[in-house]
């Protein structure tokens, strides 16, 4: 492998480089003919399978994102080294490749902010469903494919449903639930860049219905609003980042504040209704056994699909009222 100039050499990091670019494409050749049978374009190939190399690489239709938390060990130059290892080993040109360094969980919720549509957006599929997504905009693209599983379950169930959206992000849910039938609809989230993302998704697919609407709101206040309204639903998916700066209000921790908000979002809810709620938090203690209901049941294992190693990525529970 030709080596970045001024690289320092470094036999042990050609040599995590070289066994690395055969797990990719290993890895690349047991799932890629797979998905694309599903009409699944994004997909992750490598999720930090071997220690030394821990980074997480993503497949996006013939583009690659590869991420890793900044750690003081690797240096500048450790990152668009494995990524031209990736390259040649999977023959992506380099304009293809994506970097992506995340700080661990920054309780400024920065994480999620959105920057105004720099760089080329494009489609892709997940099975039924197309999705805009955005490489260069910001950290993440526009798609959480960790959820894919759990949008067929949604999917599934929103037949006939009040569908309510909460932390909707670009709409993906809200799209597998119009798939699946829902009757009426409302996707909310508080950035006017993700909601506008989020119509623009359900164009894509040609879903269009008055019924379904959205709301560029906080989720407590839009919850306030709703209950001024006396407006009620049948099936909720609530996914709250782990941090959140709140106006007016001490910053959102989804360790503290979980049950709060779920015991909220429970007084717009038909009784027999469902929650679906998502965490991403590495560390998150769920206190759900503190909810008035009992019947809760995890998903998590259902819902974190094959080619995520990490089986926590995201943690899930069913919530029926
Ligand atoms: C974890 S992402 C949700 C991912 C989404 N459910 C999906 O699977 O595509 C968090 C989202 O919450 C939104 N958000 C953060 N704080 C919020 C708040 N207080 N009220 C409404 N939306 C908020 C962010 O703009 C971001 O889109």
């Amino acid at each position: 492998m030709k080596k970045p100039k001024n690289y320092v050499t470094d036999v042990k990091a050609e040599h995590h480089a070289e066994i690395f670019a055969n797990r990719l494409k290993n890895r690349y050749r047991h799932l890629a003919r797979r998905f694309k049978r599903s009409h699944i374009d994004v997909f992750r190939l490598y999720d930090r399978d071997i220690p030394e190399v821990r980074a997480v690489v993503d497949w996006y239709q013939g583009h690659l994102v590869i991420g890793e938390y900044i750690r003081l060990q690797t240096g500048p130059k450790w990152l668009p080294f494995m990524a031209q290892a990736a390259g040649e080993a999977l023959n992506i040109p380099r304009d293809k490749i994506f970097l992506k360094q995340r700080q661990t969980q920054s309780k400024t919720g920065t994480r999620y902010k959105p920057t105004k549509s720099k760089g080329k957006r494009f489609a892709v599929s997940e099975r039924d469903l197309k999705f805009w997504v955005n490489l260069t905009a910001s950290l993440d693209t526009g798609l959480f494919s960790d959820h894919r599983d759990t949008r067929v379950l949604v999917g599934k169930m929103a037949k006939g449903q009040d569908f309510l959206n909460l932390y909707a992000y670009t709409g993906a849910f809200s799209c597998a639930a119009a798939r699946g039938g829902a009757k009426s609809i409302v996707t909310v989230d508080r950035s006017s860049v993700y909601i506008d993302w989020a119509k623009d998704n359900f164009k894509l697919n040609k879903i269009k219905n008055p019924a379904y609407t959205f709301a560029r709101c906080d989720t407590e206040k839009y919850i306030d609003f709703l209950n001024k309204k006396k407006r009620r639903f049948t099936l909720a998916f609530v996914d709250p980042p782990s941090f959140s700066q709140r106006m007016g209000k001490s910053s959102f921790d989804i360790n503290r504040h979980h049950v709060g908000l779920l015991e909220k979002v429970f007084t717009v809810m038909e009784e027999g209704s469902t929650v679906i709620f998502s965490v991403n938090h590495q560390r998150f203690d769920p206190k759900l056994n503190r909810l008035k209901t009992k019947r809760i049941k995890e998903l998590t294992s259902k819902t974190v699909p094959e080619d995520y190693r990490n089986k926590q990525v995201h943690r899930c529970w069913q919530i029926d009222l």
